[in-house]
């Protein structure tokens, strides 16, 4: 289980303040956790601490040295680590990848700028990892997202009523619809079923709309869903009182 990350960043004051608050600031006091974020520009032994150059072939811009990043690896590897390069040109996180990576003790992730890096660096780590089909103007958000996404998963960090397990993609599926006082707000009211007390009615209301939610917003992950009888049911039903299609998946 994970109980070190460290952030390698020409942009440590980005990082530094998500670390130290809210559920990831909690985390580190309560479990056995270390967050750090690192200034690549410390392992650079030159005298103006320059960690970039110009690049060859000629291009713009300008293209993070080895030496001071092999300097930090060298010095914030352990042997058990993982090392992970945030890149577009990486493997898409999701949920399955969170915990496969939730697994190891230590991960040492690499935020640099798209293209900023000198290729070589390919050698030296891992695994790639992008946050989707976007650039942005560096790794650090990436860095922070895949943190916290990590973070959730790990036992006792969220409390109950909070809980990993009842996520959007934890199982595959998106959330269910939540709702708190007026039970009527304008028009609208909350479920019936919500307010009856009937604990098993209630469950099965959880998970036809958590169904219905994924149908309606992310059809793609229904196609993968493996449905028990009740699901298929449930989604069945969904549809009757949508007034929808006969649900006729495998
Ligand atoms: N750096 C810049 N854009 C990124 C992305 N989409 N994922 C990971 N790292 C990045």
């Amino acid at each position: 289980m994970l109980k070190r990350v460290d952030i390698l960043t020409l942009f440590p004051e980005l990082i530094e303040p998500y670390l130290t608050s809210s559920i990831l600031a909690r985390a580190q006091q309560r479990q056995d956790l270390n967050l750090r974020a690192h200034n690549i520009r410390n392992f650079a032994h030159n005298k103006h601490h320059q960690v970039d150059d110009t690049p060859y072939g000629g291009k713009l811009g300008m293209v993070i040295q080895m030496e001071p990043i092999y300097q930090a690896l060298a010095t914030i590897k352990t042997k058990a680590c993982q090392t992970i390069l945030l890149t577009p040109a990486g493997e898409k996180l999701s949920m399955p990848l969170c915990h496969e990576l939730v697994q190891h003790e230590h991960l040492v992730l690499l935020s640099g700028h798209y293209e900023g890096f000198d290729s070589r660096l390919l050698n030296y780590v891992d695994r790639c990892v992008s946050v989707g089909d976007y650039v942005l103007t560096g790794g650090e958000l990436p860095a922070l997202t895949l943190t916290d996404a990590l973070i959730r998963l790990l036992p006792g960090v969220l409390g109950n009523d909070e809980s990993a397990a009842m996520d959007s993609f934890y199982n595959g599926l998106l959330d269910w619809d939540v709702f708190t006082r007026p039970q009527k707000f304008d028009i609208f009211n909350v479920p019936d079923v919500l307010v009856s007390g009937h604990h098993q009615n209630i469950k099965r209301w959880k998970i036809k709309s958590s169904l219905g939610n994924t149908w309606r917003y992310r059809p793609d992950l229904l196609a993968r869903h493996p449905f028990s009888e009740e699901e298929r049911d449930l989604l069945q039903q969904f549809f009757v009182e949508e007034d929808k299609y006969e649900f006729n998946s495998r």
